[in-house]
């Protein structure tokens, strides 16, 4: 980690745009990335860089957005910008929190998910060197649509001295011809940003207020403006699902990386999926075909055969899951303990050993240490109005194809016998048998078999 920036700082996020290219009824940023908004990814930058303060302006109609900031950065003040007249527009919208903030100002742009929090120091760093604004830019294989930066030479520690930022549809010719580009991030140290802010106007392609002005505007009034090169690969924009997809691609080869850098074999690492926050331990192996949603981890040495789906679940040291396993939020699988083909489990818990290996669902259960649930054993955990728990005691032994109807407790180490159907709890170490009582009629076959012959052969 780069050590934090010298002065306190205020992180003004933009999240108002619309985004009218996705072609959605969401909010641009309230799309996701590895199972977190746009806006949450960026939100969590704002944390990780140690700003005083984060400031987020958002449209009207947003409740998704104003939720997602509450939920991601529960200090950060929520400004509304009315309507969405451009960049520089939706900064001045926060002009209160600007206003009362002495220090630092940082912009970030909500739609731009993967800068590294490494990055932005480094370009708070640069106002350090006597810059008053610095933005961070990078060198585009494919420049459309982004702003160019117009620079003339370095200046020192690598940055180039900044002219001017040229909107893609504003540049000229021989301007597209810069791929230099503006990945929205600017750090700005300057006691007057709302008074330069306040000079933008609309004489553009787009008839907005373009933030980018605000260079040219510095440099008229004298003031340093650099421009700090970063990895084109974190500056990626979400305008369209393309790029949706492409941030996601991006996002989730570091993820299989970092994985693998930690000690984790990936068969395939391109079918395994991660979240944000999925974290893998040393010698686990990972089989082709595993999707990981929010809020998962996964022990030491623990396996994960094939075309499994694990979401707010945590695997612990030496557990096996799958193939064709499905662990839902609330689950816990226990050390050594093993989740088969065709289970699924939902809020339960697996202690020490415990197993559950063909065709089961379990939801809302404790499985005591080393107890065993058999093939096709339903835990009925809902009767369309409540969720009611069931409790397995250590060593209990479920025989297949029973269910267990909830609220309900089988003691430790009690039996219960296949094709049951559990209403009542079990004492421990005792057997249950709750299913129809096998009768025996001899020679019924026979007999069966010479009337219906008979009956045929009348026609
Ligand atoms: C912007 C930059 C461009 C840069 C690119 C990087 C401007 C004028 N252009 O272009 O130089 O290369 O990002 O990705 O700044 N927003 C609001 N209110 C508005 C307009 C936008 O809050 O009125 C927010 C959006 O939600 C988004 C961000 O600002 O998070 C950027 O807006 P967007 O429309 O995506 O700008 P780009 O065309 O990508
Ligand atoms: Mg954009």
């Amino acid at each position: 980690m780069i050590a934090p920036s010298s002065r306190p700082f205020l992180t003004v996020v933009l999240a108002a745009g619309k985004g009218t290219r996705m072609k959605s009824d969401l909010p641009k940023v309230m799309h996701s990335v590895a199972g977190r908004s746009l806006l949450g990814h960026v939100l969590a930058v704002s944390a990780d860089v140690g700003s005083i303060a984060t400031a987020v302006v958002v449209g009207p109609e947003m409740p998704s957005v104003r939720a997602e900031t509450a939920k991601q950065a529960p200090g950060a003040v929520v400004f509304e910008q009315v309507r969405q007249r451009g960049t520089a527009d939706a900064v001045l919208a926060a002009r209160a929190a600007i206003a009362t903030h002495s220090g630092d100002v940082l912009v970030m742009f909500a739609d731009t998910p993967l800068i590294a929090s490494d990055t932005v120091q480094r370009l708070l760093q640069a106002l350090d060197q006597g810059a008053e604004v610095a933005v961070l830019g990078f060198h585009a294989k494919d420049p459309t649509g982004y702003g160019r930066l117009v620079t003339d030479g370095i200046v020192g520690n690598g940055a180039a001295n900044l002219l001017a930022i040229r909107e893609h549809k504003d540049a000229s010719t021989a301007e597209r011809q810069i791929d230099f580009c503006n990945s929205g991030v600017m750090a700005f140290r300057t006691t007057n940003l709302l008074g330069i802010l306040d000079q933008v106007g609309t004489a553009n392609a787009s008839a907005e207020f373009y933030l980018t002005d605000a260079i040219a505007i510095m440099r008229r009034e004298g003031r340093r403006a650099v421009a700090v090169a970063g990895n084109e690969e974190e500056m990626l924009g979400v305008n369209t699902r393309a790029h949706l997809a492409q941030a996601e691609a991006v996002f989730q080869r570091r993820a299989r990386a970092h994985a693998m850098a930690e000690g984790a074999t990936l068969i395939d690492p391109d079918t395994v999926w991660f979240s944000f926050d999925t974290r893998i331990g040393r010698d686990v192996l990972i089989e082709p075909n595993v999707f990981f949603g929010p809020g998962s981890t996964v022990g030491d040495g623990a396996i994960i055969h094939a075309s499994s789906h694990i979401t707010g679940a945590s695997v612990e040291a030496g557990a096996e899951i799958g193939p064709f396993a499905r662990l839902r939020p609330g689950t816990r699988i226990g050390e050594g303990a093993k989740i088969g083909n065709f289970v699924e489990v939902k809020n339960a818990t697996f202690e020490k050993g415990a197993k559950a290996n063909h065709l089961a669902y379990i939801g809302d259960a404790r499985v005591g240490a080393k107890a065993n649930i058999g093939a096709g054993t339903i835990f009925c955990n809902y009767d369309g109005f409540f969720k009611y728990k069931t409790d397995i005691g250590a060593g209990a032994f479920v025989g297949s194809n029973s269910s267990l109807v909830a609220p309900v407790k089988i003691g430790d180490g009690a039996f219960v016998a296949s094709g049951s159907v559990v209403t009542r709890d079990v004492t421990a170490d005792a057997l249950a048998v709750a299913r129809g009582v096998q009768e025996e009629r001899p020679g019924w076959a026979t007999k069966f078999r010479a009337l219906m012959a008979a009956r045929k052969a009348r026609g």
